[in-house]
């Protein structure tokens, strides 16, 4: 099972448009797929039309496998569960510190349910909290969708140094730029030059559209309803990247692995 964290610390970047596109296409090609909703915003839920309603509140998440496995609902897509979320989930952080071995929570749930799925998409908050910190740790990479902006590529700058100094060496971290607008002279520049970072930049990116947009009256991953459109190419084309990369990852450790020191 592999765990693929959609994360940044912005808000309004497109963690959720991508969590439930990629978990999309993961079920399309026949895996297993669950979409984990992290955030008390409930986005991912509402995408799937499924109620914002943890039983019990995010405390029965912090149970054990057996209690939380209980809260996964199917999304009436084949091979795509949902775990969904509610207000509750604003409290995860402070739940969180009371336990032993708080920031390996998460990755304890997802050790039980290794076995009935292949992929884990998780749609992280935006912010920078304990809860992340969870998902740093039971994550096998994280995709940060990134605007190419000079404000959004400092908060890439912080996100890596931050994984550098307190996430494990084994977390694989795959920027790519979204909400791309290529009639911005600045995101033609940024997309075209990317700036040096640590690892390497995703080379898929997605583009500014107003299909994307329209999820939200839809209610149904982009894929489902416009699988010609640009941003449902570019949505492909991303998760072509990240399996293949995940892939070649596993078959050797070393392919992918950001270092800081060759900045
Ligand atoms: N590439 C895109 N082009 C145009 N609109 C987009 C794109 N990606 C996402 N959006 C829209 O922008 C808004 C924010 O996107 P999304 O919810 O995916 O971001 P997020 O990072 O998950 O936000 P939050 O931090 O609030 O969870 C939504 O209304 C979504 O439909
Ligand atoms: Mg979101």
């Amino acid at each position: 099972m592999k765990v693929i964290g959609c994360y940044n610390i912005k808000g309004g970047v497109g963690k959720t448009a991508a969590a439930v596109n990629l978990a999309y296409l993961s079920s399309l090609e026949g895996k297993r797929t669950l979409i984990m909703d992290l955030d008390p915003q409930g986005a991912s839920s509402y995408y799937f039309k499924i109620k914002p309603k943890l039983k019990g509140g995010s405390k029965t998440l912090l149970k054990g496998e057996k209690e939380a496995e209980l809260l996964i609902k199917g999304t009436g897509y084949i091979g795509l569960d949902l775990l969904p979320t509610d207000f509750s989930m604003r409290n995860m952080d402070i739940l969180m510190e009371d336990k032993k071995k708080p920031t390996k929570l998460l990755r304890r749930f997802l050790k039980g349910i290794t076995n009935q799925y292949d992929y884990v998409f998780i749609d992280c908050p935006p912010g920078i909290s304990l809860v992340s910190e969870n998902v740093f740790s039971a994550a096998d990479a994280l995709v940060i969708p990134t605007i190419p902006s000079t404000l959004s590529l400092r908060t890439l700058d912080q996100i890596t140094r931050f994984c550098h100094e307190n996430a494990s060496q084994q977390l694989l971290l795959f920027p790519f730029f979204s909400m791309v607008d290529l009639r911005k002279q600045l995101h033609r520049e940024i997309v075209d030059h990317p700036p040096a970072i640590p690892m390497k930049w995703l080379t898929s990116f997605i583009p500014y559209s107003s299909e994307i947009e329209r999820m939200g009256i839809k209610r149904a991953p982009l894929i489902s309803y416009a699988h010609k459109s640009r941003a449902a190419l570019a949505y492909t084309s991303l998760w072509t990247e990240i399996r293949a990369l995940l892939a070649s990852h596993h078959e050797n450790p070393k392919t992918v692995k950001p270092n800081l020191n060759n900045n």
